[in-house]
């Protein structure tokens, strides 16, 4: 039976909250799936009086947070995250992704990189073959004075790029950082690391959107099931 992408991302999130145990400080990613995780972990805290600590990638988990009585708290006080619950545009094979359609890449991306244990959680057409496909762009966080700099660079490595524009006020999305979003389509990517490398080197570029390597576990909801997908056991 086929199940809604809401279905989908729920059961998701709920298997990854699932490995979040007394004592934990959990990261909180940004986005509809993992708002789900958000609300489980408000549920398990309430219904089993556990003691977490959460540490928001944006804005949204911020808030979300405190509406669903999960405690915050900053990487200053707490570095090390335990486990990292994140969502994601675009999961391959090697469990490489592309986030930051919710331009929060820049929070996410130092979250995933303080935590001891990342999981990503998705719906199934997030699952491709080869990251790019379908013409999804990788999201860049760029510093506004950088933007003709960045989209000059960005078509010269082969890429279309589109200042992200904001929904319901003119002009662009401006990130909880203060910096602009530019998505950068590259068509399929072949050498996710090699894009990655010529990207960071623009100046101006403050992040990407590709996540290589970070992940440990995907949890895709499929139809009324989840499947579970391992680093190193594809
Ligand atoms: C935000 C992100 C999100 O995790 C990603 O866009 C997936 O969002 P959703 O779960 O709503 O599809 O990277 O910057």
């Amino acid at each position: 039976m086929q199940a809604s992408p809401d279905a989908e991302k729920r059961n998701a999130a709920y298997a990854a909250v699932d490995h979040v145990k007394d004592g934990m400080v959990v990261g909180l990613g940004s986005g509809t799936t993992a708002a789900y995780a958000i609300l489980a972990l408000g549920e398990r805290r309430k219904h089993e009086n556990m003691q977490i600590l959460g540490v928001p990638s944006s804005y949204q988990a911020f808030q979300l947070a405190i509406q669903n009585g999960v405690p915050i708290t900053t990487l200053e006080e707490n570095p090390i995250v335990d486990v990292n619950i994140d969502g994601a545009d675009q999961i391959d094979p090697q469990l490489n992704l592309i986030k930051g359609m919710g331009a929060a890449l820049v929070r996410e991306k130092i979250v995933a990189a303080s935590a001891r244990h990342n999981i990503f959680i998705a719906d199934q057409k997030k699952k491709v073959l080869v990251l790019g496909e379908g013409n999804q762009p990788v999201p860049l966080e760029v510093v506004p004075f950088g933007v003709a700099l960045v989209r000059r660079r960005v078509q010269a490595l082969g890429g279309i790029p589109m200042l992200r524009e904001t929904k319901g006020k003119l002009g662009p999305v401006i990130s909880d950082n203060g910096n602009v979003i530019m998505d950068a389509a590259f068509g399929a990517i072949n050498d996710p690391e090699e894009l990655e490398l010529q990207l960071k080197k623009i100046p101006g570029v403050v992040e990407t959107g590709l996540f290589l390597g970070l992940s440990d576990v995907v949890y895709l909801g499929t139809g009324t099931t989840v499947q579970k997908l391992e680093k190193n056991r594809l």
